[in-house]
Protein backbone atom coordinates (compact mmCIF):
# COMPACT_ATOMS: atom_id res chain seq x y z
CA UNK A 1 0.00 0.00 0.00
CA UNK A 2 1.13 3.57 -1.20
CA UNK A 3 1.67 6.16 1.80
CA UNK A 4 3.53 9.47 1.59
CA UNK A 5 2.82 13.11 1.21
CA UNK A 6 -0.78 13.68 -0.27
CA UNK A 7 -0.48 18.08 -0.05
CA UNK A 8 2.45 20.08 0.96
CA UNK A 9 2.32 23.80 1.77
CA UNK A 10 4.62 26.29 2.51
CA UNK A 11 4.62 29.62 4.51
CA UNK A 12 7.32 32.20 5.31
CA UNK A 13 7.66 35.20 6.98
CA UNK A 14 6.73 38.57 5.26
CA UNK A 15 9.90 40.35 5.82
CA UNK A 16 13.28 39.74 4.57
CA UNK A 17 16.87 41.08 4.52
CA UNK A 18 18.52 41.17 0.88
CA UNK A 19 22.41 40.08 2.21
CA UNK A 20 23.76 43.13 0.26
CA UNK A 21 22.14 45.25 2.77
CA UNK A 22 23.96 42.78 5.33
CA UNK A 23 27.32 42.42 3.05
CA UNK A 24 27.33 46.24 3.49
CA UNK A 25 27.03 46.33 7.46
CA UNK A 26 29.35 43.31 7.71
CA UNK A 27 31.91 44.91 5.21
CA UNK A 28 31.88 41.91 3.22
CA UNK A 29 32.09 41.13 -0.19
CA UNK A 30 28.26 40.00 -1.25
CA UNK A 31 30.06 37.73 -3.55
CA UNK A 32 30.89 35.60 -0.35
CA UNK A 33 26.86 34.95 0.34
CA UNK A 34 25.74 34.90 -3.13
CA UNK A 35 28.35 32.85 -4.71
CA UNK A 36 30.60 31.16 -1.84
CA UNK A 37 27.13 30.13 0.30
CA UNK A 38 24.47 30.75 -2.55
CA UNK A 39 22.15 33.04 -0.81
CA UNK A 40 20.70 36.14 -1.77
CA UNK A 41 18.18 37.39 0.89
CA UNK A 42 16.94 35.64 4.58
CA UNK A 43 13.13 35.42 6.02
CA UNK A 44 12.86 37.61 9.34
CA UNK A 45 10.01 37.01 11.07
CA UNK A 46 8.36 40.27 12.87
CA UNK A 47 7.74 40.58 16.52
CA UNK A 48 3.93 39.27 15.74
CA UNK A 49 5.04 36.27 14.16
CA UNK A 50 6.77 33.08 15.72
CA UNK A 51 7.45 29.27 14.54
CA UNK A 52 3.14 28.31 16.01
CA UNK A 53 1.54 31.33 13.29
CA UNK A 54 3.77 30.48 10.21
CA UNK A 55 3.05 26.42 11.25
CA UNK A 56 -0.52 27.41 11.19
CA UNK A 57 -0.77 29.43 7.76
CA UNK A 58 1.47 27.04 6.36
CA UNK A 59 -1.30 24.38 7.10
CA UNK A 60 -4.38 26.36 6.11
CA UNK A 61 -4.63 26.14 2.47
CA UNK A 62 -4.19 21.94 3.34
CA UNK A 63 -7.36 22.11 5.75
CA UNK A 64 -9.41 24.27 3.41
CA UNK A 65 -9.17 21.51 0.93
CA UNK A 66 -9.89 18.44 3.39
CA UNK A 67 -12.48 17.11 6.07
CA UNK A 68 -10.15 18.11 9.25
CA UNK A 69 -12.33 15.59 10.83
CA UNK A 70 -9.92 12.99 9.59
CA UNK A 71 -6.73 14.14 11.11
CA UNK A 72 -5.89 11.48 14.41
CA UNK A 73 -2.15 13.15 14.52
CA UNK A 74 -0.20 16.26 14.85
CA UNK A 75 3.26 16.06 15.09
CA UNK A 76 5.09 19.34 15.32
CA UNK A 77 9.03 19.02 14.34
CA UNK A 78 10.65 22.06 15.27
CA UNK A 79 14.39 23.24 16.99
CA UNK A 80 13.13 26.76 17.86
CA UNK A 81 10.16 25.56 20.73
CA UNK A 82 8.47 27.79 22.39
CA UNK A 83 7.65 26.45 25.55
CA UNK A 84 9.82 23.54 27.68
CA UNK A 85 6.41 21.43 28.13
CA UNK A 86 3.29 21.77 25.89
CA UNK A 87 3.90 21.12 22.54
CA UNK A 88 3.72 23.35 19.35
CA UNK A 89 0.90 22.03 17.45
CA UNK A 90 -1.33 21.82 20.51
CA UNK A 91 -1.35 26.11 19.98
CA UNK A 92 -1.58 25.49 16.13
CA UNK A 93 -4.45 22.50 16.86
CA UNK A 94 -6.64 25.50 18.06
CA UNK A 95 -5.94 27.82 15.52
CA UNK A 96 -6.77 25.43 12.78
CA UNK A 97 -10.09 23.74 14.67
CA UNK A 98 -8.38 20.47 14.41
CA UNK A 99 -11.08 17.60 16.19
CA UNK A 100 -10.16 16.76 19.81
CA UNK A 101 -9.88 13.24 18.87
CA UNK A 102 -6.45 13.71 17.51
CA UNK A 103 -2.83 12.76 18.68
CA UNK A 104 -0.32 15.73 19.04
CA UNK A 105 3.40 16.00 20.26
CA UNK A 106 6.29 17.81 19.43
CA UNK A 107 9.07 16.34 17.77
CA UNK A 108 13.26 17.80 18.57
CA UNK A 109 16.52 16.44 17.05
CA UNK A 110 17.53 19.88 14.91
CA UNK A 111 16.76 19.73 11.27
CA UNK A 112 16.09 16.47 11.06
CA UNK A 113 12.64 15.99 13.10
CA UNK A 114 10.35 16.85 10.03
CA UNK A 115 11.63 13.53 8.50
CA UNK A 116 11.34 11.45 11.88
CA UNK A 117 8.03 13.12 11.64
CA UNK A 118 7.40 11.85 8.30
CA UNK A 119 8.64 8.44 9.27
CA UNK A 120 6.21 8.10 11.97
CA UNK A 121 3.15 9.33 10.67
CA UNK A 122 3.39 7.10 7.90
CA UNK A 123 3.38 4.41 9.93
CA UNK A 124 0.31 5.37 11.79
CA UNK A 125 -1.46 6.11 8.96
CA UNK A 126 -0.99 2.84 7.16
CA UNK A 127 -2.38 1.11 10.74
CA UNK A 128 -5.14 3.07 10.83
CA UNK A 129 -5.91 4.50 7.49
CA UNK A 130 -6.42 7.98 8.67
CA UNK A 131 -4.46 11.09 8.47
CA UNK A 132 -1.56 13.18 9.69
CA UNK A 133 -0.77 16.36 9.76
CA UNK A 134 2.81 17.62 10.26
CA UNK A 135 3.99 21.20 11.13
CA UNK A 136 7.66 21.50 10.60
CA UNK A 137 8.49 25.16 11.54
CA UNK A 138 11.44 27.21 12.87
CA UNK A 139 13.32 30.21 12.68
CA UNK A 140 17.29 30.00 12.26
CA UNK A 141 19.08 32.51 14.73
CA UNK A 142 23.00 33.15 15.26
CA UNK A 143 24.66 35.64 16.63
CA UNK A 144 24.96 39.38 14.87
CA UNK A 145 28.12 39.55 13.17
CA UNK A 146 28.87 35.32 13.46
CA UNK A 147 29.72 33.29 10.19
CA UNK A 148 26.05 31.77 10.36
CA UNK A 149 24.67 34.71 10.23
CA UNK A 150 23.94 34.91 6.62
CA UNK A 151 22.24 31.74 6.92
CA UNK A 152 19.61 32.68 9.18
CA UNK A 153 15.63 32.65 7.84
CA UNK A 154 12.78 31.52 8.96
CA UNK A 155 9.73 29.36 7.33
CA UNK A 156 7.19 26.68 7.95
CA UNK A 157 5.81 23.48 5.80
CA UNK A 158 2.92 21.82 6.42
CA UNK A 159 2.25 18.05 5.14
CA UNK A 160 -0.96 16.25 4.82
CA UNK A 161 0.19 12.17 4.90
CA UNK A 162 -1.97 9.55 3.91
CA UNK A 163 -2.18 6.02 1.94
CA UNK A 164 -2.96 6.60 -1.70
CA UNK A 165 -1.14 10.24 -1.24
CA UNK A 166 -1.72 12.61 -4.50
CA UNK A 167 1.93 13.92 -4.37
CA UNK A 168 4.44 11.71 -3.49
CA UNK A 169 4.55 7.87 -2.33
CA UNK A 170 7.60 7.32 -0.09
CA UNK A 171 9.94 3.96 -0.46
CA UNK A 172 10.51 1.48 2.14
CA UNK A 173 13.77 1.58 2.27
CA UNK A 174 15.82 4.16 3.99
CA UNK A 175 19.80 5.01 5.03
CA UNK A 176 19.50 6.05 8.12
CA UNK A 177 22.88 7.82 10.59
CA UNK A 178 23.03 8.77 14.19
CA UNK A 179 26.27 9.63 16.07
CA UNK A 180 26.56 11.74 18.81
CA UNK A 181 28.58 14.94 17.85
CA UNK A 182 28.68 19.11 18.87
CA UNK A 183 28.70 20.47 15.52
CA UNK A 184 25.40 22.41 16.40
CA UNK A 185 23.12 23.28 19.36
CA UNK A 186 21.43 25.34 21.62
CA UNK A 187 21.20 24.86 24.77
CA UNK A 188 17.97 25.39 26.95
CA UNK A 189 19.37 29.22 28.14
CA UNK A 190 20.34 30.95 25.16
CA UNK A 191 17.72 31.89 21.96
CA UNK A 192 20.97 31.71 19.36
CA UNK A 193 22.03 28.53 18.11
CA UNK A 194 25.97 27.92 18.51
CA UNK A 195 27.89 26.07 15.79
CA UNK A 196 31.29 24.70 14.82
CA UNK A 197 30.72 25.63 10.74
CA UNK A 198 33.23 23.81 9.52
CA UNK A 199 32.91 21.01 11.26
CA UNK A 200 29.01 20.43 10.89
CA UNK A 201 29.24 20.71 6.99
CA UNK A 202 32.00 18.14 7.45
CA UNK A 203 29.42 15.73 9.97
CA UNK A 204 26.92 16.44 7.35
CA UNK A 205 29.17 15.17 4.04
CA UNK A 206 29.91 11.83 6.53
CA UNK A 207 25.92 11.22 7.15
CA UNK A 208 25.25 11.22 3.46
CA UNK A 209 27.48 9.11 2.37
CA UNK A 210 26.87 6.27 5.23
CA UNK A 211 22.73 7.05 4.97
CA UNK A 212 23.25 6.82 0.85
CA UNK A 213 25.74 3.08 0.98
CA UNK A 214 23.04 1.83 3.06
CA UNK A 215 20.14 3.33 0.84
CA UNK A 216 21.37 1.31 -2.21
CA UNK A 217 22.58 -1.66 -0.80
CA UNK A 218 18.81 -1.87 0.93
CA UNK A 219 17.02 -1.00 -2.26
CA UNK A 220 19.36 -1.93 -4.78
CA UNK A 221 19.10 1.59 -6.47
CA UNK A 222 21.98 3.73 -7.83
CA UNK A 223 22.57 7.23 -9.05
CA UNK A 224 20.97 7.21 -12.00
CA UNK A 225 17.60 5.87 -11.07
CA UNK A 226 16.87 9.10 -9.08
CA UNK A 227 15.59 11.82 -11.37
CA UNK A 228 16.28 14.79 -8.90
CA UNK A 229 17.93 14.90 -5.00
CA UNK A 230 16.76 17.26 -2.46
CA UNK A 231 19.07 17.78 0.71
CA UNK A 232 18.82 19.64 3.73
CA UNK A 233 19.40 23.13 3.02
CA UNK A 234 21.45 25.17 5.69
CA UNK A 235 22.22 27.50 2.76
CA UNK A 236 21.97 26.29 -1.20
CA UNK A 237 25.98 25.87 -1.22
CA UNK A 238 25.76 22.78 0.94
CA UNK A 239 23.34 21.19 -1.34
CA UNK A 240 25.48 21.62 -4.20
CA UNK A 241 28.23 20.51 -2.31
CA UNK A 242 26.65 17.18 -1.18
CA UNK A 243 25.31 16.48 -4.44
CA UNK A 244 28.95 16.59 -5.94
CA UNK A 245 30.06 14.56 -3.12
CA UNK A 246 27.48 12.14 -3.68
CA UNK A 247 28.34 11.87 -7.93
CA UNK A 248 31.43 11.47 -6.78
CA UNK A 249 30.55 8.75 -4.26
CA UNK A 250 28.67 6.89 -6.53
CA UNK A 251 31.03 6.57 -9.51
CA UNK A 252 29.91 9.22 -11.39
CA UNK A 253 32.32 11.44 -13.79
CA UNK A 254 32.79 14.66 -12.37
CA UNK A 255 29.63 16.70 -12.30
CA UNK A 256 29.09 19.41 -15.17
CA UNK A 257 27.34 22.87 -14.31
CA UNK A 258 24.83 21.93 -16.64
CA UNK A 259 24.20 18.88 -15.01
CA UNK A 260 24.43 20.05 -11.34
CA UNK A 261 21.68 22.68 -12.62
CA UNK A 262 18.93 20.51 -14.04
CA UNK A 263 19.48 18.05 -10.53
CA UNK A 264 18.95 20.18 -8.42
CA UNK A 265 18.23 23.67 -9.36
CA UNK A 266 14.60 23.68 -8.84
CA UNK A 267 15.07 22.41 -5.10
CA UNK A 268 17.28 25.81 -4.39
CA UNK A 269 15.09 28.68 -5.44
CA UNK A 270 12.98 29.25 -2.55
CA UNK A 271 15.81 28.48 0.25
CA UNK A 272 17.93 31.25 -1.71
CA UNK A 273 15.95 33.83 -0.89
CA UNK A 274 14.08 32.93 2.48
CA UNK A 275 17.39 31.02 4.28
CA UNK A 276 17.71 28.14 6.73
CA UNK A 277 13.90 26.82 7.99
CA UNK A 278 15.75 23.97 9.75
CA UNK A 279 13.25 21.17 10.18
CA UNK A 280 11.05 23.01 7.26
CA UNK A 281 14.35 23.19 5.36
CA UNK A 282 14.32 19.91 3.24
CA UNK A 283 10.81 19.93 2.27
CA UNK A 284 10.90 23.97 1.44
CA UNK A 285 13.29 22.39 -1.29
CA UNK A 286 10.87 19.64 -1.98
CA UNK A 287 8.10 22.49 -2.75
CA UNK A 288 10.14 24.51 -4.75
CA UNK A 289 11.48 21.36 -7.00
CA UNK A 290 7.34 20.81 -7.63
CA UNK A 291 6.36 24.41 -7.90
CA UNK A 292 9.28 25.17 -10.46
CA UNK A 293 10.13 21.88 -12.84
CA UNK A 294 8.58 22.80 -15.94
CA UNK A 295 8.75 19.08 -17.38
CA UNK A 296 6.04 17.03 -15.55
CA UNK A 297 8.03 15.26 -13.11
CA UNK A 298 4.77 11.69 -12.39
CA UNK A 299 6.48 9.14 -12.08
CA UNK A 300 9.96 9.89 -11.30
CA UNK A 301 11.80 9.12 -8.55
CA UNK A 302 13.69 11.53 -6.16
CA UNK A 303 15.65 10.98 -3.47
CA UNK A 304 15.72 13.05 -0.18
CA UNK A 305 18.12 13.18 2.57
CA UNK A 306 17.87 14.98 5.71
CA UNK A 307 20.33 15.92 8.00
CA UNK A 308 20.05 16.87 11.88
CA UNK A 309 22.87 18.51 13.70
CA UNK A 310 24.06 16.58 16.50
CA UNK A 311 23.17 14.04 14.71
CA UNK A 312 20.80 12.04 13.43
CA UNK A 313 20.37 11.37 9.20
CA UNK A 314 18.32 9.81 6.92
CA UNK A 315 18.52 9.23 2.97
CA UNK A 316 15.21 8.33 1.65
CA UNK A 317 13.17 8.21 -1.68
CA UNK A 318 9.90 8.63 -3.56
CA UNK A 319 7.85 8.43 -6.45
CA UNK A 320 6.12 11.35 -7.77
CA UNK A 321 2.51 10.51 -8.40
CA UNK A 322 0.31 11.15 -11.54
CA UNK A 323 -1.76 14.02 -12.06
CA UNK A 324 0.08 16.04 -8.69
CA UNK A 325 0.29 19.19 -10.34
CA UNK A 326 -3.29 20.58 -9.45
CA UNK A 327 -2.67 19.66 -5.84
CA UNK A 328 0.32 22.08 -5.63
CA UNK A 329 0.38 25.60 -4.19
CA UNK A 330 2.78 27.32 -6.10
CA UNK A 331 0.45 30.38 -6.75
CA UNK A 332 -0.17 31.25 -2.60
CA UNK A 333 3.45 30.47 -2.70
CA UNK A 334 4.33 32.78 -5.39
CA UNK A 335 2.19 35.97 -4.01
CA UNK A 336 3.66 35.48 -0.67
CA UNK A 337 7.51 35.85 -1.76
CA UNK A 338 6.73 38.19 -4.39
CA UNK A 339 4.70 40.42 -2.21
CA UNK A 340 7.38 40.50 0.98
CA UNK A 341 8.47 43.63 2.44
CA UNK A 342 12.24 44.32 2.40
CA UNK A 343 13.77 45.46 5.83
CA UNK A 344 16.62 47.97 6.42
CA UNK A 345 19.82 47.05 8.25
CA UNK A 346 18.48 49.17 11.10
CA UNK A 347 14.73 47.24 10.96
CA UNK A 348 16.58 44.22 10.96
CA UNK A 349 18.69 44.54 13.80
CA UNK A 350 15.93 46.37 15.71
CA UNK A 351 14.15 43.49 15.55
CA UNK A 352 17.05 40.77 16.35
CA UNK A 353 17.72 42.39 19.66
CA UNK A 354 13.56 43.04 20.71
CA UNK A 355 13.48 41.24 24.11
CA UNK A 356 10.38 38.84 24.44
CA UNK A 357 8.76 39.78 27.44
CA UNK A 358 9.36 37.30 30.51
CA UNK A 359 8.11 39.39 33.02
CA UNK A 360 4.36 37.83 33.00
CA UNK A 361 2.71 41.10 33.19
CA UNK A 362 0.44 42.00 29.57
CA UNK A 363 1.87 42.95 26.54
CA UNK A 364 0.24 43.72 23.13
CA UNK A 365 2.74 43.44 19.99
CA UNK A 366 2.30 45.73 17.06
CA UNK A 367 0.53 44.77 14.36
CA UNK A 368 3.19 43.82 11.13
CA UNK A 369 2.45 41.76 8.21
CA UNK A 370 1.49 38.28 8.52
CA UNK A 371 -0.35 35.26 7.58
CA UNK A 372 -3.60 34.24 8.43
CA UNK A 373 -2.87 34.18 11.98
CA UNK A 374 -0.60 36.21 14.32
CA UNK A 375 1.03 36.68 17.83
CA UNK A 376 -1.20 39.21 19.57
CA UNK A 377 0.66 39.39 22.62
CA UNK A 378 1.67 37.42 26.03
CA UNK A 379 0.10 37.85 29.26
CA UNK A 380 1.05 35.73 32.81
CA UNK A 381 3.28 33.65 30.21
CA UNK A 382 1.08 32.70 28.07
CA UNK A 383 1.09 33.32 24.36
CA UNK A 384 -2.16 35.25 22.63
CA UNK A 385 -3.05 34.25 19.61
CA UNK A 386 -5.57 35.14 16.70
CA UNK A 387 -6.83 35.06 13.37
CA UNK A 388 -7.22 38.02 11.35
CA UNK A 389 -9.29 36.73 8.24
N1 LIG B 1 33.28 35.24 -3.73
C1 LIG B 1 32.92 33.93 -3.88
N2 LIG B 1 33.09 32.99 -2.91
C2 LIG B 1 33.62 33.39 -1.75
C3 LIG B 1 34.03 34.73 -1.52
C4 LIG B 1 33.85 35.67 -2.58
N3 LIG B 1 34.18 36.94 -2.43
N4 LIG B 1 34.53 34.81 -0.29
C5 LIG B 1 34.46 33.57 0.26
N5 LIG B 1 33.92 32.73 -0.63
C6 LIG B 1 33.62 31.30 -0.46
C7 LIG B 1 34.71 30.56 0.31
O1 LIG B 1 35.79 30.19 -0.55
C8 LIG B 1 33.94 29.37 0.84
O2 LIG B 1 33.79 28.43 -0.18
P1 LIG B 1 34.09 26.87 0.11
O3 LIG B 1 33.11 26.48 1.20
O4 LIG B 1 33.78 26.21 -1.19
O5 LIG B 1 35.49 26.76 0.57
C9 LIG B 1 32.54 29.95 1.09
O6 LIG B 1 32.48 31.19 0.37
C10 LIG B 1 32.27 30.27 2.55
O7 LIG B 1 33.32 31.06 3.00
P2 LIG B 1 34.02 30.76 4.39
O8 LIG B 1 34.42 29.32 4.43
O9 LIG B 1 35.06 31.76 4.66
O10 LIG B 1 32.73 31.02 5.30
P3 LIG B 1 32.59 31.18 6.83
O11 LIG B 1 33.62 30.42 7.58
O12 LIG B 1 32.48 32.62 7.13
O13 LIG B 1 31.15 30.49 7.07
C11 LIG B 1 29.82 28.53 7.36
C12 LIG B 1 30.64 29.38 6.38
C13 LIG B 1 30.78 27.78 8.25
C14 LIG B 1 28.97 27.53 6.58
C15 LIG B 1 28.89 29.46 8.20
O14 LIG B 1 27.99 30.12 7.38
C16 LIG B 1 28.14 28.74 9.30
O15 LIG B 1 28.67 28.49 10.38
N6 LIG B 1 26.85 28.44 9.05
C17 LIG B 1 25.96 27.80 10.05
C18 LIG B 1 26.22 26.31 10.15
C19 LIG B 1 25.71 25.54 8.96
O16 LIG B 1 24.83 25.96 8.25
N7 LIG B 1 26.28 24.33 8.76
C20 LIG B 1 25.86 23.48 7.66
C21 LIG B 1 25.94 22.02 8.01
S1 LIG B 1 25.05 21.70 9.54
C22 LIG B 1 23.41 21.65 9.05
O17 LIG B 1 23.10 21.51 7.90
C23 LIG B 1 22.36 21.81 10.10
C24 LIG B 1 21.82 23.20 10.03
O18 LIG B 1 20.83 23.46 9.37
C25 LIG B 1 22.51 24.26 10.79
Amino acid sequence: MKTGIDLISFYSSNYYLDLKTLAAARGADYNKYAIGIGQEKMAIPPPDEDIITMAASAALPILQKIDPKDIELVLFATESGIDQSKAGGLFAHRLLGLPSRCRSVELKEACYSGTAALQMAMAVVQRTGKKALILASDVARYELGSPGEPTQGCGAVAMLVTRDPRILAVDLESGMYTEDVMDFWRPNYRDQALVDGKYSTRVYLNALAETWKQYQELSGRSFADLYRFCYHLPFTRMAEKAHERLAKTSGQEKLSAKALQEQLGDTLHYNRITGNSYAASLYVGLASLLDHATEDLSGKRIGLFSYGSGCAAEFFSGVIQDGYRPHLFAENQRKLLEGRTELTYQQYEDIYNLPFPTDGGKHTFAQYRTGPFRLAGVSEHKRLYEKIL
